[in-house]
This record gives structure tokens, C-alpha cells and sequence, in this order.
């Protein structure tokens, strides 16, 4: 199999919490030791929506950075960049926009209920109605196979695999396509060649769709062939023309057990979140003065963890044994709030403490930090220049 390329973005719009970390930056740290993985600043998103607050997208980029790196995000592993700095991405999606029917951004879900939800700001704008479209820019730019998101986020992944098979339809087409590819096979070799009209006989002929992966396989980790050879086979494959932009494929990030203090989703819309770099004494605090079973008013009343906010915690902090207490203790009223909460605290601040060392470590020295960006986005920016170079070809726009 091809390495697959994983890219995830972030809006940064104020601090990361507990829910960031296990919802979204657990899975990260999982999949930059499996894939190759591009991790980014979603600035020009955040402007979308706090348009009129800069000051607070200013503030947070660098904490996010280095609350990634300090969770354990590795640029040793993985690509960390800032959008911005990454200019291409607004070119991709002026071009982008030339082509997307408006009716597509129109019925995006999120259009309309986010326009709703945030009633107090008036997200009539040109950009938010973009929002989508720039984020199929930033993934198709890279080419990336693989995009985390969450649940909310689906529908921008299916509508940037719209866009994809509409840029190749419309853009993929050239003179001479069937020649072209047949030539791409000779230069393949007579083994490889066999075996490329074998899979490809396999899969127009009886839809195999493993041969089609095989196949794609097969392509990708040709060395010698130059990329326009490579979208020529890929789309030959299929019976259509040059596969210029690649359809990503979403991975759901596994629905996030992280609770927050009221029991709610942990968020900040509902002020119920531990940030990252929360002091460890209002830690304490918060978790002390968490709302439990309304059953126990007094310590004599037994209650139901299940009816508890402190046991949903529980359940990401605490092993069997300490579950176990936690259940019987509250239900034969045997144990009291307070010492019920005692092994939450300690879960929190045992999790919390490294990652605030090392963000600490990082925030005294912002050279580094400013470094790793830079590097990164170097690194972006070179695929993003490949990729431009191609699509301004393909589009007219390379004047000689
Ligand atoms: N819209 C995403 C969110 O709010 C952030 C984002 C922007 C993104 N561009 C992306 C995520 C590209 C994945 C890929 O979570
Ligand atoms: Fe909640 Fe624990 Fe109190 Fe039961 S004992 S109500 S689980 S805090």
C-alpha cells in the first residue's frame, strides 16, 4: 500500500482543553507515527468567524502550537505549519471557486446551523459561505489521502471529494489522453505493464475494487515515472482522464469520552472545560466544586454515579478497582463526595503536569517554537507549490 498522507487543521480561537486533547490530539499523536502526517494553524478559518476579533486568533496561534507540541506532537514526525504563511492555499481556492457551483457551498449543513447558532454575529459574508471551499483547498493541495475529523466535519470532506472529481472531469481531459496513457504503460516495464492491464481489465470488466487498489498501489510507488504519467495511469485506470486532485477519504476521530464539569460535552460554548494550561490549584477547584447526584444532599444519601457528572471522569481517569469503590461507595452512601472526587483530581493533574512542563519549557524559549513553524511551512509550501504549478497548467494560466 501507498503511505497514506494524513492532514488536519485547527481553528485557533482560544485555549485547548482536555477535550481538544482527547478528542482530537490523542488520535493525532497516534497517527503521526503511522502515516505521514501534516498538522496545521486554520487562521484564515478562524478569521471566518472572528473577523472582527483578530486579537483573539493572534493570541492563540502560538499557544496551539505549543500546546501540540507539548501534548507530544512530534515535527520530527509530522509537518506543522501555519495556513497563512502557506499563500497557495488562497490561490487554490479562488481557482477552486471558479468551478464550485454556488448551490454545492449553499446546502453544506453547517452553512445555515452555524449561521444560527452564532445569531449574535452577522456570518453573511462571502468567506463564511467559502469556509468549506477553502478547506477543500487545503486538502487537495497537499493531495492528502486522509483527513481526521470529527463527526461535524464530514460533510466538508464529502463536498471537497465533489470538487475533486469535478476539477479532474472538467481538467483531466487532454489531447491525445488514450495515447499518452499507453505510452505511461510501456515505460512501466513488460512485468508491471502485464500486471497494470491485468487489474485494470479487473476492474472496469468486473469492478474489482482491490485490483483498483492494487493498482493504485502499484503507481504510486513508481519512481521513475513523472507526475503527469502517474494521473494519466491513475485515471486510465477508472476510464476517465488525468487524476489531478486526489479525493480524500475521511477518518472519523473516535467519539471523545471527555466530559465536562456539568457533564455536558466538554466545550467551551458551555463554560464547563479544564484547559491545558489551567493552574493546577483551580484544577482542584474546579473538580471539588462539580455539581454530583442531586440524590446526595447529605452524606448519608446514597446516590447513582450514573446520575454524576464526577463519575463520567471516572470513567477516562480512574481503573476497575477505583470504579469499583466509586460504585459501591456511592450507592451504599459508604463514601463521600469530596473522597470520590480525590482520585479525578489526581488523574487531571497526573495527566496535566507533564504536558504544562513541557509547554512551560517551550514558552520560554519561542525561538524554537518559531522555528519548528517555519520549518514546517517551509516543507508545506513545497508541496503546495507542486501541486499549484499543476492545476495553473491544466487551467490555462501558465503563460510561457
Ligand atoms: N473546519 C475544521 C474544524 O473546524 C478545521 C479545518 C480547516 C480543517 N481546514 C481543514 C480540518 C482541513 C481538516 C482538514 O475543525
Ligand atoms: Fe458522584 Fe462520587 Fe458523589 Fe456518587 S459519590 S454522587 S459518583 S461524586
Amino acid at each position: 500500500m501507498a503511505v497514506e498522507r494524513v492532514l488536519s487543521g485547527m481553528r485557533p480561537t482560544g485555549q485547548l482543553h482536555l477535550g481538544h486533547y482527547h478528542g482530537v490530539l490523542k488520535n493525532w499523536l497516534k497517527l503521526q507515527h503511522e502515516c505521514e502526517c501534516l498538522f496545521f494553524v486554520a487562521d484564515w478559518h478562524a478569521l471566518t468567524t472572528h473577523y472582527d476579533t483578530p486579537e483573539i486568533i493572534e493570541e492563540s496561534v502560538w499557544d496551539m502550537v505549543i500546546d501540540w507540541l507539548a501534548a507530544g506532537i512530534d515535527p520530527a514526525s509530522a509537518t506543522i505549519f501555519i495556513q497563512s504563511r502557506v499563500p497557495e492555499h488562497a490561490e487554490l481556492h479562488t481557482l477552486l471557486s471558479m468551478m464550485t457551483p454556488l448551490s454545492w457551498l449553499e446546502r453544506v449543513p453547517t452553512y445555515k446551523d452555524q449561521q444560527e447558532k452564532l445569531s449574535n454575529k452577522d456570518l453573511s459574508t462571502y468567506g463564511f459561505l467559502g469556509y468549506p471551499l477553502l478547506q477543500s483547498a487545503d486538502i487537495l493541495i497537499y493531495k492528502a489521502t486522509q483527513v481526521p475529523v470529527g463527526e461535524d466535519q464530514v460533510p466538508h470532506i464529502e463536498l471537497t471529494r465533489e470538487v475533486a472529481r469535478r476539477f479532474n472531469h472538467i481538467y483531466g481531459k487532454e489531447k491525445g489522453f488514450e495515447e499518452k496513457a499507453e505510452a505511461a504503460i510501456k515505460k512501466l516495464g513488460n512485468k508491471r505493464a502485464a500486471l497494470y492491464e491485468e487489474m485494470r481489465a479487473a476492474y472496469q470488466e468486473s469492478g474489482d475494487e482491490e485490483a483498483l487498489e492494487s493498482a493504485r498501489a502499484m503507481i504510486q510507488e513508481q519512481q521513475n515515472l513523472s507526475l503527469g504519467d502517474k494521473e494519466r495511469l491513475l485515471g486510465y485506470l477508472e476510464g476517465g482522464g488525468k487524476i489531478i486532485l486526489i479525493e480524500p477519504e475521511y477518518k472519523l476521530t473516535p467519539a471523545s469520552k471527555m466530559y465536562g464539569l456539568d457533564g455536558q460535552k466538554m466545550s467551551k460554548s458551555y463554560n464547563n472545560t479544564i484547559s491545558l494550561r489551567e493552574p493546577l490549584d483551580v484544577v482542584t477547584k474546579k473538580i471539588k466544586t462539580m455539581p454530583t447526584d442531586p440524590a446526595r444532599i447529605r452524606r448519608t444519601d446514597p446516590g447513582d454515579p450514573a446520575k454524576c457528572p464526577v463519575w463520567q471522569l471516572h470513567e477516562v481517569y480512574s481503573n476497575d478497582e477505583v470504579k469499583g469503590w466509586v460504585q459501591n461507595g456511592c450507592k451504599s452512601a459508604g463514601i463521600g463526595c469530596i473522597e470520590c472526587k480525590q482520585p479525578v483530581i489526581d488523574g487531571v493533574i497526573a495527566e496535566l503536569t507533564p504536558i504544562q512542563n513541557r509547554a512551560a519549557e517551550y514558552a520560554e524559549d519561542p525561538t524554537i517554537v518559531k522555528n519548528i513553524v517555519a520549518e514546517g511551512c517551509e516543507k508545506a509550501r513545497k508541496l503546495a507549490r507542486e501541486t499549484m504549478r499543476e492545476v495553473r497548467d491544466v487551467m490555462g494560466l501558465n503563460y510561457g
